[in-house]
């Protein structure tokens, strides 16, 4: 049963918000000021927002971001209002809709852009300010990652630069990411993306970007000129002589049995929902797919009390990094390769899943069918970009399935077929935010230098250095085959020994800023493999913390004769007390003997991650990675 996080080991105790009463079909119902008309129904337990027209089947959240439209309601008169987005009001009337509920006229139909000349104006018909076309030298549509770097650099060239988006946040994806970010210090290692999100909003402002949120860009014709709607429901046209569009990507489904029950979301949303509006969206989860988004967001799930049925994934490998897999197993969650969701049961919302496992050829081992018992069935099948706007202004097009399929063409100056148009971030390569932001300074950067502003060497440097960081960041994070699986701890005289379960070419340096001794060591190519050398370790432990992908442990003998100590990352509710009881878990979060918490290393500031030093068996010191109290 959906419900509301209160507390949470990385967001800290739940705000105190204004309450508001909205209805229901008539029912009042208690929600949060501001927050979401799906999140505070969700938080109510209430999980069908939507029925279909035909077959009266139940609809609810799928992507949480505005993207899909099943949470389309009634809201005070008016139908198919995007619920995930749509702020409560006090005294709101929410009804469930059936179908495309009942229309009481298009409300934008007479505001939208004609031709004036060789100018776009708004219709005669449309109001006063509809019909003062508003001009930018650059306008950026998307806020996210791509866009807010994209708006930076062209403001920091000297163009006069207007940034749309949506959402009252902006951020775009990053503002649900909780976890530390990879990466060097260019790329706010060890961060956690909503902090990233507010550091590059803070330039943003101070750089006088003119912000416009929450704009909703509707539609782009040639010039290029957009149609804006803004969170009052007004329409007005904006004139670019340069534009960006940095709109991002939307989730993809797979279809199969029960595909469409209240209960069957992107894992985006789930995400959107518990870091962001803070509702868990279930209780026990079956996550589909296990790249970097799957993972992650299974480890999010737990971390918001959740409990993960299983991650299933089609190909006989994992898709992500191994770091986020083996601290999804480490908390005893099974990760089944080569196996799928068959169905969804459930007759208004989702009660369970039928998985099986799948031949070498893809097919379904015949018997291989088990039920599991689930409440939240999350889709991490992949990323989409969102090509409305560039389909709109014509831009030509390119299938590459390494980029996300049909994309818009364009240069290493991130322009598009449209001189005048550049694209940034997910809608030009679905890749991750890191990227997405080294892509937004090339296209800010390019597209004011084509309006004549910075000095030419200047936007030269900045675009090759952002280049250069891509290629980095796109390397193949295989390829660390060669190095010792495993550093073991041997006892003796070491002092202390770090563990370094980091085997891929993961471009990430935040182990070796951290070592003040120089025990751990990448060098200067970031995506090379740490090195340790155990006897430069003091056991200060800042290793365990700093890492991201919580993949360092510190070994050392005591503090009992026969006894180790191992150092782990903590961010699990509760944080336990020196002197706590439990048993010392395996990679795979099984139980491996009795362990006793003999140190707790707090956070030191809200977000940052705690250091558990836990008393074993010596003999076990080499097993040991996790505790359970
Ligand atoms: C659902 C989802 C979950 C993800 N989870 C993770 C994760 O856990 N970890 C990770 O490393 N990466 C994750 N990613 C990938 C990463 O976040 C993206 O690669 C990165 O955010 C892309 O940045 P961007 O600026 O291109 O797009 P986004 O961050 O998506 O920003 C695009 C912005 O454009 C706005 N926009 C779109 N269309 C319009 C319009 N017509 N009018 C006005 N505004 C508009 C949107 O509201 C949004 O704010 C996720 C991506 C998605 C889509
Ligand atoms: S424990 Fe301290 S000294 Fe040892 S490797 Fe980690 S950061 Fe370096
Ligand atoms: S061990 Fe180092 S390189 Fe590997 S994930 Fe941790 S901080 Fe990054
Ligand atoms: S538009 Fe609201 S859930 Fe997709």
């Amino acid at each position: 049963m959906p419900r509301r996080i209160t507390s949470h080991p990385v967001l800290g105790e739940l705000p105190q918000a204004e309450l508001v009463t909205i209805y229901l079909d008539g029912e009042p119902l208690a929600a949060r000021e501001g927050e979401p008309i799906a999140a505070a129904l969700l938080a109510a337990g209430r999980r069908v927002l939507r029925r279909s027209d035909k077959l009266n089947e139940p609809c609810g959240v799928f992507c949480a971001i505005g993207r899909c439209t099943d949470c389309a309601m009634t809201v005070d008169g008016r139908p198919n209002v995007r619920t995930c987005v749509t702020p409560v009001r006090d005294g709101m009337r929410i009804e469930t809709q059936r179908g495309l509920g009942r229309f009481a006229g298009a409300e934008f139909g007479d505001t939208i852009p004609i031709r004036d000349g060789a100018d776009w104006v708004m219709s005669p018909n449309s109001g006063e300010a509809a019909r003062a076309t508003q001009r930018a030298e650059v306008a950026v549509v998307g806020a996210g990652p791509a866009g807010l770097c994209a708006a930076i650099e062209a403001a920091k060239a000297g163009a006069q630069v207007m940034l749309l988006d949506e959402n009252d946040r902006p951020g775009g994806q990053l503002v649900k990411q909780i976890h530390r970010f990879f990466g060097t210090s260019d790329h706010h290692a060890g961060v956690r993306g909503y902090e990233i999100g507010q550091r590059l909003l803070d330039e943003v402002r101070v750089l006088g970007v003119d912000v416009r949120l929450p704009t909703v860009v509707w539609g782009a014709f040639p010039g290029p000129v957009l149609g804006c709607a803004t969170a009052e429901g007004e329409s007005h046209a904006l004139t670019a002589e340069r534009l960006i569009l940095a709109t991002g990507a939307s989730e993809l489904a797979v279809a199969f049995p029960g595909w469409t029950l209240p209960g069957v979301m992107g894992a985006g949303a789930a995400q959107t929902l518990m870091n962001l509006h803070r509702v868990l969206p279930g209780e026990r989860v079956l996550m589909v797919g296990s790249g970097n988004v799957g993972l992650i967001v299974a480890f999010q799930l737990l971390q918001a009390g959740a409990r993960i049925a299983a991650v299933v994934e089609v190909a006989p490998q994992v898709g992500g990094w191994e770091v986020h897999a083996d601290r999804v197993r480490r908390a005893g969650v099974p990760i089944l390769t080569q196996h799928t969701v068959i169905e969804a049961l459930g007759k208004d919302h989702v009660t369970g899943a039928v998985i099986g496992q799948l031949d070498e050829g893809g097919e379904l081992r015949p018997g291989s069918e088990r039920r599991l018992r689930a409440d939240l069935i999350c889709l991490a099948v992949g990323l989409r970009p969102q090509t409305q706007l560039a389909g709109m202004l014509d831009l030509e097009m390119t299938h590459d399935p390494r980029r996300g399929g049909r994309v818009p063409a364009r240069d290493e100056r991130m322009r598009s077929s449209d001189e005048r148009v550049y694209v940034a971030g997910d809608l030009g390569a679905i890749s991750e935010a890191s990227i997405a932001m080294e892509e937004g300074r090339i296209a800010g950067r390019a597209a004011a230098a084509a309006l004549g502003y910075g000095e030419d060497g200047e936007t030269e440097r900045v675009i090759e250095e952002a280049g250069r960081r891509i290629e980095v960041l796109q390397g193949d994070v295989r390829g660390g085959e060669g190095r010792p699986r495993r550093i073991m701890f041997t006892g003796g005289a070491a002092r202390a020994t770090p563990v370094v379960e980091c085997y891929q070419r993961i471009p990430c340096d935040p182990c070796e800023a951290a070592c003040p001794t120089g025990a751990i060591r990448v060098g200067p190519d970031p995506t090379a493999l740490p090195t340790v050398e155990p006897a430069r370790c003091t056991g200060c432990l800042r290793c365990v913390w700093a890492c991201p992908g919580m993949a360092i442990f510190v070994v050392r003998p005591g503090p009992e004769p026969g006894e180790a100590t191992i150092a782990i990352p903590w961010e699990w509710l509760p944080l336990p007390k020196a002197g706590t009881m439990g048993r010392g878990c395996d990679r795979a979060g099984r139980s491996v003997c009795k362990a006793r918490v003999v140190r707790v290393l707090p956070p030191r500031e809200a977000g940052q991650t705690a250091v558990v030093e836990l008393a074993v068996n010596a003999r076990h010191a080499n097993r040991v990675r996790g505790f359970m109290m």
